[in-house]
């Protein structure tokens, strides 16, 4: 009995892992196993025999199961152990700098475009780059074989060898969305829609994609009058400045009737450009009252509504709000650059809040 003791304790003490304690088990309490067998050898026994085997044979049962319970125990002990001690992690190290990100000029800027609109009760609307040239053209008055087809240096969409349909382009400017807007929403409707646009130009003024807003106002009696003074309302709360000046200069849009260009006062003194004083003129956008065509194929009925729409370039402000002098590093994604004229994640900008920070 003794023998069989300490065979078995020794067996269960080397035993290096889950599979060698179970064989372990297997050769002492297993059907066959060396135990097992013992006490089935019991019922062969004399009473007397029987009498003092049989509870030293149960002992040793229960001594060997508990051992190998408790082997089992300490080597699951020891497994986390080990695993506590590879993933151990120093808290006291200094954390890794990594590159500080800010907001793009662009978004800022659409920000506060979209707080001053949101305020006059504008809502903001969209559409895809990627547009038919029945909404970025025909639908705006610019039939097939109209100049201002050519004047906007369109990229086009391929076509498979064979379809003839006309294709789809990179939409040229955000007056798409006018027609998108009122063929979704009807009349009366009040929306602004700043997106990408492209065209295929570039130069220090120019990229081949960049942003405009659209603003668009349909109801039963809007004019000039509202156009001008929504414009007004917006330069002064955008350029933060009391005394801005526009200057409407008649022009010509296929999609406007009648049509004008903003100018707005500023002065060049010194290198700096300055909003609202001085003698040069800068243009910051076209405008006017929205052709009847337009709206008929916006699916308002012309002789019941009537508004206004106008189209700006939102680098441009971006551009003369905060000085930036070259469009292109707009879209080269120089961290550096961003550092210098990016904004902090944490200035929303809001009408009561300050719309720059
Ligand atoms: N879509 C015109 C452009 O890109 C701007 C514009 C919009 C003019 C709305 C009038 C009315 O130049």
């Amino acid at each position: 009995m003794d023998d069989l003791r300490r065979k078995y304790l020794d067996a269960i003490a080397g035993a290096g892992d889950e599979t060698a304690i179970e064989e372990v088990r297997v050769q002492a309490l297993g059907k066959k196993g060396e135990i097992s067998l013992k006490m089935r050898e019991l019922g062969q026994m004399s009473a007397e025999e029987r009498q003092s085997m049989g509870p030293k044979l149960n002992a040793l049962k229960d001594e060997i199961t508990s051992a190998l319970a408790g082997r089992k125990a300490s080597l699951a002990d020891a497994a986390l152990e080990e695993r506590l001690a590879a993933e151990w992690l120093d808290v006291t190290l200094p954390g890794r700098p990594r590159p500080r990100g800010t907001i793009h000029p662009v978004s800022q800027v659409t920000e506060e475009i979209t707080a001053i609109f949101a305020d006059m009760g504008f809502a903001v609307a969209e559409g895809p780059q990627i547009e038919s040239d029945w909404f970025n053209f025909d639908a705006l008055n610019i039939p097939p074989e109209h100049p201002a087809r050519q004047e906007h240096d369109t990229f086009f969409m391929a076509r498979a060898a064979g379809d003839n349909r006309a294709p789809h382009v990179l939409r040229t400017h955000t007056s798409p969305v006018q027609i998108r807007a009122m063929q979704a929403q009807g009349a009366p409707i009040r929306v602004i829609a700043p997106g990408r646009v492209y065209r295929c130009d570039y130069d220090q003024t120019h990229t081949p994609m960049f942003h405009q807003v659209e603003g668009l106002a349909i109801d039963r009696d809007i004019s000039m009058a509202n156009l001008k003074w929504v414009l007004e309302e917006f330069c002064r709360a955008f350029f933060e400045v009391e005394g801005v000046e526009l200057r409407f200069r008649a022009s010509h849009f296929p999609f406007t009737e009648p049509s004008a260009e903003v100018d707005i006062r500023c002065s060049w003194e010194g290198g700096t450009l300055k909003i609202g004083e001085g003698n040069d003129w800068m243009e910051i956008l076209g405008s006017g009252m929205v052709h009847p065509k337009v709206l008929a194929a916006g699916g308002i009925d012309p002789d019941q509504w009537q508004g206004f729409a106008f189209g700006m370039g939102i680098d441009r402000l971006a551009m003369l709000k905060y000085g930036i002098p070259d469009l292109r590093a707009f879209f080269d994604s120089d961290l550096r650059w961003l550092r210098h004229y990016g904004f902090s994640a944490l200035d929303m900008p809001t009408l009561h809040g300050g719309l720059s920070g």
